[in-house]
């Protein structure tokens, strides 16, 4: 039987950019069934749920989510779905692959680097969030647990090791946070001496941020806290191109949700402009852990043509065709 993927379109530019990855998957011959779910905003205004009951059903019962990006509505009374999301199913590990594109206005040319982001405790524990009653202090709690810290470094080895990658770069604040990233960095130093084979190095992310725009080579694995890898990777996005070009999979033991890790771009929603290559790159990540690696190279090889080719791209990316046109190119590619 046909393998059944759950699709989230979400909001903004979300439908848009979503249809273009589902058009090239289907190019390819992927054969998959679509069950097609909503959330966000737009389930909001539906059906008075931002994340309704038969959408959890369904990530549940596939397993493998493609997810557009959402909006969570500003004020109080909404947590982020996204976060919620990645608690309900447990996905702890969010990997943010980066690497250039020939095309880009990015101004690297070297650049090739994942970050896998603990994406489910830290300062994004949700806890402890207070402000006090004359609103003139606020705090937040951050948790990091040993067993959180050791599953996120094992997987950001392991994954090194399946892709022969060279090095893993511990990133932290463990001199200032001293029992949160304290512990976090003792974590580490345990995991990494379980991997002779593989390089380990660490670094202060202050320091870290100026080293990947200074010197974004030295880099290939990052392995971080969840506050950390989601500034690290936004950072690492712009090495290559802006967040168009930055996919995310969030994945834990029983399901797995890939999106983009940009927002649903209000500003450009409706526009036919939205770069697509973003989900499209997280599209090729699901096939990846589908262990479909041949189409997952075909689909690379021909977004990295279009985008070469320089003619029939997005804005962003210095071109002028709109989302469509993109799409078309990388489909007549195919
Ligand atoms: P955003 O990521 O939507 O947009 C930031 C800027 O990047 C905008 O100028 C936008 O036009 C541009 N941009 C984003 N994606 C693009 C693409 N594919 N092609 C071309 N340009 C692109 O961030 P913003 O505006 O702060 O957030 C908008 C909404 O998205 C908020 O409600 C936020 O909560 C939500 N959001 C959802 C996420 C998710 O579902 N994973 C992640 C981040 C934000
Ligand atoms: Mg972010």
């Amino acid at each position: 039987s046909r393998r059944r993927i759950t699709v989230i379109p979400g909001d903004g530019i979300g439908p848009s950019i979503i249809e273009s990855a589902v058009q090239i998957l289907d190019k390819v011959g992927c054969d998959f069934e679509y069950d097609y779910a909503q959330a966000g905003l737009i389930a909001l205004e539906q059906d008075g749920n931002l994340l309704p009951e038969k959408t959890l059903e369904l990530i549940e019962q596939n397993g493998i989510t493609l997810k557009g990006p959402l909006t969570t509505p500003v004020g109080t009374g909404f947590t982020s779905i996204n976060v919620s999301l990645r608690k309900k199913f447990g996905l702890y590990a969010n990997l943010r692959p980066v690497h250039s594109f020939v095309g880009t206005k990015s101004r690297y040319e070297n650049v090739d680097i994942i970050t896998v982001r603990e994406n489910t405790e830290g300062m994004y524990s949700g806890v402890g969030q207070i402000v006090s009653e004359d609103g003139n202090s606020a705090e937040a709690k951050s948790i990091v647990t040993r067993e959180g810290a050791r599953k996120i470094v094992t997987f950001a080895y392991e994954l090194a090791r399946r892709e022969n990658r060279k090095k893993v770069t511990a990133v932290h604040k463990a001199n200032i946070m001293k029992s949160t990233s304290g512990l976090f960095l003792e974590v580490a130093r345990e995991v990494a001496a379980l991997y002779p084979d593989i390089e380990s190095d660490e670094m202060i992310v202050d320091a870290t941020c100026m080293n990947l725009v200074m010197y974004p080579e030295r880099f290939d694995v990052i392995v971080t806290t969840n506050l950390f890898g989601d500034i690290v990777s936004d950072l690492c996005a712009g090495l290559v191109g802006g967040l168009g070009m930055a996919p995310g999979a969030n994945i834990g033991e029983q399901a797995a949700i890939f999106e983009a890790v940009h927002g649903s771009a209000p500003d450009i929603t409706g526009q036919d402009i939205a770069n697509p290559t973003s989900v499209i790159l997280a599209s090729i990540q699901m096939l990846e852990y589908l262990g479909m690696n041949d189409k997952a190279e075909k689909i690379k090889n021909a977004v990295t043509e279009v985008i070469a080719s320089g003619d029939r791209t997005t804005r962003d990316l210095g071109g002028t065709a709109g989302t469509k046109e993109f799409t078309q190119s990388i489909l007549e590619r195919l």
